[in-house]
């Protein structure tokens, strides 16, 4: 039987496998990429080199990281037939929905095939990912038809340009750059287990990050950035914000950002990303949602011992961007399909298919009755 007391629910505290990967809460400061803590990636490297390592095991040369920027720029680019479904999609469809229908689509145009080609198919999901978002967001709400490739030399940068239709200020490109690196990978946390599960059937590329997409729309994952966005706008000052927040938890309402399911004191990430924020907000001359969200961390502290995961000073961080809130949950697919893929090599590489048992709990053994007599 599943001990919930012991942690076993929700498969909590149970290893499911090995990876070489990621480290989460074991050492550094709580979070490591194939050996590197994230401070030290997130301060010393660029998105597209943790994209590098996370396929290759390795951090790039400069010739190497030279090549690959180069591969991923020519990757940009979105065929006319994918064009033409994100053409048809309505404004009010949810973008986790577009990407799923996006990744699904563009694998009928460009099937990964033999499993030699997937780093390709890895990469060339990586390079189209923002215009998959930006070409559906821009026509669906805009009426605009956006060029889907960009001079800009980050993914990171790329994206916001075809968002905006301007070359963003370095420091938006550094604290996008930053963003991709701090959700590119997270071990085995829901969507990426959802990868692995996939992967193991031996199915295809497209399939693993397809079904993978469909586990972090859940606000209990991935959605949690825009679910935290919408609730500190409702807040106009950190004495309100304590106010209500108190209120909510009275009501046992769920506080969307705080918690984790497997770090216990503090989310790495979330010093990274709350920096940033209080920058931006400089920048952006009016700091108020980001002292409504130190708030928010402080009165969740003191009242539950819950602080702040990833997700929290992201929506901050996005706000002051000009990043609209629906479009979040889709940046995150933009760098975690960097794990997510790696997942997929990684459990081709040594795979068996993952088929774990469960306890039964329902009827005892009985025989069907006729129709007439049930
Ligand atoms: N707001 C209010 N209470 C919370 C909470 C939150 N964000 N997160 C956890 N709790 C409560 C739980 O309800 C539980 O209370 P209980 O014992 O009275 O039932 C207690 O704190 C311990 O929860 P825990 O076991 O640590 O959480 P979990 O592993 O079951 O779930 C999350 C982890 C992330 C799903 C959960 O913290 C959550 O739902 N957070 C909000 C969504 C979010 O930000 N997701 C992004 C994750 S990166």
């Amino acid at each position: 039987m599943v001990d919930k007391k012991l942690g076993g629910a929700g498969l909590r505290g149970q290893s499911a496998g090995e990876t070489k990967l990621c480290t989460v809460g074991k050492s550094g400061s709580g979070l490591t990429y194939c050996g590197y803590d994230i401070s030290d990636l997130a301060d010393n490297a660029t998105f597209e080199e943790v994209a590098y390592l996370l396929f290759n095991g390795e951090l790039p040369n400069q010739v190497q990281l030279d090549g690959y920027n180069q591969e991923l720029t020519q990757l940009r680019d979105l065929p006319e037939a994918l064009k033409s479904v994100l053409r048809l999609i309505p404004a009010d469809t949810h973008p986790m929905d577009v990407m799923r229908t996006g990744c699904s689509f563009l694998g009928n145009l460009e099937p990964e095939g033999d499993f030699s080609n997937q780093n390709q198919a890895a990469n060339r999901l990586l390079a189209a990912f923002p215009a998959i978002m930006c070409f559906w967001y821009r026509y669906s709400h805009e009426g605009i038809e956006i060029e889907c490739t960009s001079d800009e030399p980050s993914l990171g940068g790329h994206f916001l340009k075809l968002l905006t239709g301007s070359t963003p200020s370095a420091q938006h490109q550094k604290v996008m750059d930053v963003s991709l690196i701090l959700y590119a990978e997270h071990e085995f946390n829901a969507s990426t287990f959802t990868a692995r599960v996939c992967a193991s059937t031996l199915s295809d590329m497209h399939s693993c990050i397809t079904g993978a997409i469909g586990s972090l729309r859940g606000p209990l994952h991935g959605g949690a950035n825009e679910a935290a966005m919408d609730m500190i706008k409702q807040f106009n000052s950190p004495a309100d914000a304590k106010q209500k927040m108190a209120g909510m938890l009275a009501r046992r309402e769920k506080i969307m950002g705080f918690g984790h399911a497997i770090y216990r004191e503090s989310d790495p990430r979330n010093v990274i990303i709350k920096k940033w924020s209080k920058k931006l907000a400089t920048e952006y001359g009016d700091s108020t949602l980001y002292y409504v969200s130190v708030a928010c961390e402080e009165f969740m502290w003191e009242s539950k011992k819950l602080f702040c995961n990833a997700d929290f000073f992201h929506a901050s961080a996005y706000f002051y961007m000009d990043i609209p809130t629906k479009l979040f949950t889709p940046i995150f697919v933009c760098s975690r399909l960097t794990g997510w893929a790696a997942h997929v090599m990684e459990q081709r590489s040594n795979n068996r298919i993952i088929r774990p048992s469960a306890d039964y709990v329902g009827a005892e053994p009985r025989a069907v009755k006729a129709i007439s007599q049930r």
